[in-house]
């Protein structure tokens, strides 16, 4: 038997809860070769150079055949986050077109009052209670039901969708051939039913996004077909797992830092860079599993091969010392907060505005809320992914729930 390697023992489930000390062995060789020809990218400068070379791709059928088993794609309609430009920027205009600017600059900031709304109700539901799980609770329902709104999904289909989402993120790193099967059944499942969707969005039109992409013309023309069914299964599944994690992660983190979550119930504007360091100290997402490179790219003292898998290391670059001071340090007064938890480039997170304002209003309401919240469990359960990274359930106790 080989020793594992610093990537596997990152993916192992049993580090996901501390992965931290094995980023920094990791970051002593910038670019790592895996032995199944993986290429891991793990410091700031190298992810930050990477993710704004032309010669990276996301897409795969640009992988050598010998890789197929390491990061196997099906043959359904592909998303943008899986496309390159010239297509991606077409397909990314089309998509941000009935999201946010230019075409609908406030869109998202409207939203405001009705994403207060919404968490308000959360926790008055668990007014009653003196422990409860926070993501069951509040982290998952709320950014749910926020994309749902905007998409324009029933949210009673949750459950329907939510069985899809898990096989999908689950497949996104070393998939058995089980797992591939069920992520392909699961894609075609959500496949499916977004075209019913969108057919009753053509006949029955709403304020909604769906709405909005079956029935407007753009300089671009329409998203139709597969680009249209593949971009509403992005923007579900990515509207709502990544910022589950952020609140998560958010709220977890500040149960650690008494001092901060007591900042965060007396000062005005706080959440906002407190958000950013969040997600900076303890991102959603940690690792960008699906790029390759269409050419040789020559990176630190390595050569990245053409068409080999190449994983993005976010989560490590975050916490580089050389580009970030004090790392380990969760400090949301730092002065230049350039976290990677968004990645760059094109591939730029397309919700994140969304994703900062959902999670401000969220932990707000809730640390001006709990009287004496405390966690029950430190560290909580995790979920099995090494990408999207966050607990399963973080249960937590608290005396009270003050009112709105
Ligand atoms: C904390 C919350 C979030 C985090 C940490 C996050 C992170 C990311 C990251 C790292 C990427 C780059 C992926 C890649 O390059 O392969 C990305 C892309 C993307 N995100 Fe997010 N995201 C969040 C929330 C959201 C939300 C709320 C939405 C939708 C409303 C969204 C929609 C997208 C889309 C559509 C892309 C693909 C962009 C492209 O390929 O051009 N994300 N996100």
């Amino acid at each position: 038997m080989t020793e594992p390697s610093l990537y596997d023992q990152i993916l192992d489930f049993a580090n996901r809860a501390h992965p931290w000390p094995l980023y920094e062995k990791l970051r002593s060789q910038p670019v790592w070769q895996e032995a199944d020809g993986t290429f891991v990218v793990s410091t700031y400068r190298e992810i930050y150079a990477l993710m704004h070379d032309p010669r990276l791709s996301s897409d795969l059928t640009n992988l050598l055949p010998q890789f197929a088993d390491v990061m196997p794609h099906d043959d359904g309609p592909r998303s943008f986050i899986v496309t390159d430009p010239p297509r991606h920027d077409v397909l990314r205009r089309l998509a941000m077109r009935q999201f946010g600017p230019p075409h609908q600059p406030d869109r998202i900031d409207k939203l405001t009052p009705r994403l207060t709304e919404i968490v308000t109700k959360l926790i008055d539901k668990i007014s009653d209670n003196q422990e409860v799980d926070l993501v069951d609770e509040v982290a998952y329902p709320f950014p749910v039901a926020v994309i749902c709104h905007l998409l324009g999904v029933p949210p009673e289909d949750e459950p329907k969708f939510s069985a899809w989402v898990d096989p999908i993120v689950n497949a996104l790193t070393r998939p058995t051939p089980e797992q591939v099967q069920a992520r392909n059944d699961a894609r075609q499942h959500m496949i499916d039913y977004m075209s019913e969707l969108a057919q009753r969005r053509r006949t029955e039109p709403g304020d909604d996004m769906i709405s909005g992409y079956v029935t407007d013309d753009s300089p671009d023309g329409r998203l139709e077909d597969g680009d249209l069914l593949a971009t509403l299964m992005l923007l579900l599944i990515a509207g709502h797992e990544t910022t589950v994690n952020l609140i998560t992660n958010g709220w977890l983190t500040l149960q650690r830092h008494p001092e901060v979550l007591q900042r965060l119930r007396t000062e005005p504007h706080f959440a906002i860079r407190l958000v950013e360091e969040l997600l900076r100290y303890e991102p959603s997402v940690h690792i960008l599993p699906f790029r390759t490179a269409v050419s040789d790219i020559e990176l630190g003292d390595a050569t990245i091969r053409k068409g080999h898998p190449i994983a993005v290391m976010l989560a490590s670059g975050n916490r580089d010392p050389e580009c970030i001071p004090h790392a380990d340090r969760f400090d949301p007064d730092r002065a230049d907060n350039i976290h990677l938890s968004f990645a760059g480039g094109v591939h730029y997170c397309f919700g994140a505005p969304l994703a900062r304002l959902e999670a401000q209003i969220a932990l707000t309401q809730l640390a001006k809320r709990l009287r004496n919240p405390r966690l029950v469990a430190d560290p909580p359960p995790y979920r099995p992914s090494p990408v999207l990274r966050g607990p399963i359930h973080l249960q937590i106790a608290y005396d009270s729930v003050d009112p709105a």
